[in-house]
């Protein structure tokens, strides 16, 4: 029998992780170490106490009914965590549980854009961005990213008719690609524009817990007017290590939760109480562990960038995220024929940066997710190729 598939699966490729992890398999295969710094899972464990909280809660049967919507206790744990970290006070019709930020930022152009609407996404960003509102049948447009701007967007800049078209848009720092993150000034910025134009803000806030120097740990909804133009997602994926328990929460402006929550109300009968339970653990518990974690991460950046700094390859310290956003050398044509040319001569696996959208080509990324003295050895192995 034919099968008919839709057309949207036209727009889909084979994920470019398929594609290195095949690389790295063909590398490996040949008797030879490879370094993945490819895929951003983080290799920091869950505290101790939250990994307890899901078998304790594991442990009971009555817990594996439908949880249909989020624990009271959930939600106030919520609202005292983003008051402690960031100042912000949330009722808790302002917080719903998602599972993931992906997750969640693929279906809320459902509930927000209707067929051929505008919505406006970074370039380069994080795939989902512009994957989730085009599953939704929306129309993308791109803002620029670019090194000479700090990576924010030039608001000034966007045609005023695209602008006032725009019905959504995807705004995420610390950036992952990118690797920058915002001051507070540029939200004020984004707040007005959001105002002018009547668009609503999503802003990704995977790594506000990821930030290395003086750059502030800040949410998009400490900023005045924040809540009268949109919502944050804000998950415990990267903060907390539980990225395959998959929770992460939509937070801010009450009318988008709220029509968001009807939609979810047909398709989702809520978080496996366990994780519910684990994510309360983290986010009572004690922070220590998130603090260490940060400093751990910025040791690794320290290594990885100061490491190729000092083999003559400049690649900029990262204000934030798990990742680092290196410029590709000269005489390559692609960050793609870079990246597989470094997996070749050191067996280091980056990912290139046209994954990202096309403003990405000439970059590659490397993920933090090798220690400090592994990442020594990684310097080490990239200079004996003298590809600098
Ligand atoms: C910017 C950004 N948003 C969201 C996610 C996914 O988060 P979650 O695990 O909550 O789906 C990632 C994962 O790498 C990310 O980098």
């Amino acid at each position: 029998m034919e099968f008919q598939f839709a057309s949207r699966m036209d727009q889909f490729q084979a994920g470019i992780f398929g594609v290195l992890d095949q690389k790295r398999r063909e590398v490996e295969a040949t008797g030879r170490k490879v370094y993945n710094l490819s895929i951003g899972t983080p290799d920091f464990q869950p505290a101790p106490h939250v990994m307890q909280a899901l078998c304790d809660a594991a442990g009971d049967p009555e817990n594996y009914k439908y949880a249909l919507t989020e624990l009271p206790e959930l939600l106030e744990a919520v609202q005292n965590w983003y008051r402690t970290c960031y100042g912000v006070e949330l009722e808790q019709d302002q917080i719903m549980s998602v599972y993931g930020s992906q997750e969640g930022l693929t279906h809320i152009g459902l509930a927000i854009c209707d067929p051929g609407d505008v919505v406006l996404v970074p370039n380069p960003g994080y795939p989902i961005f512009e994957m989730g509102p085009m599953l939704c049948g929306a129309k993308i447009e791109y803002y620029e990213l670019r090194p000479e701007n700090g990576y924010l967007p030039d608001l000034d800049a966007i045609d005023p008719e695209l602008a006032r078209k725009a019905k959504m848009m995807v705004v995420s720092y610390p950036a992952n690609p990118v690797c920058v993150a915002a001051p507070r000034s540029f939200y004020d910025k984004l707040i007005a524009f959001a105002k002018k134009y009547h668009i609503i803000i999503i802003h990704d806030n995977a790594y506000s817990k990821i930030i290395f120097d003086d750059h502030e740990s800040m949410s998009f909804l400490s900023v005045p007017g924040a809540m009268e133009v949109g919502v944050e997602y804000n998950s415990l994926s990267k903060t907390y290590n539980l990225t395959g328990a998959r929770i992460s929460f939509v937070l801010g402006n009450r009318e988008i939760i709220q029509k968001y929550r009807t939609l979810r109300s047909q398709i989702d009968y809520g978080i496996f109480l366990p994780v519910q339970k684990a994510a309360i653990a983290a986010l009572n518990g004690p922070q220590e562990g998130v603090e260490e974690q940060r400093l751990a991460y910025q040791a690794r950046r320290d290594a990885l960038c100061g490491g190729f700094r000092s083999i003559g390859w400049n690649v900029p310290d990262s204000q934030g995220s798990m990742f680092v956003w290196a410029p590709i050398p000269e005489g390559y044509a692609t960050s793609a024929e870079f990246c597989f040319d470094l997996l070749e001569k050191t067996g280091v696996l980056c990912t290139p940066g046209s994954a990202f959208g096309t403003l990405g080509e000439g970059h590659v990324r490397f993920a933090l997710t090798k220690t400090p003295e592994e990442i020594a050895e990684i310097i080490q192995v990239v200079k004996a190729a003298d590809m600098f």
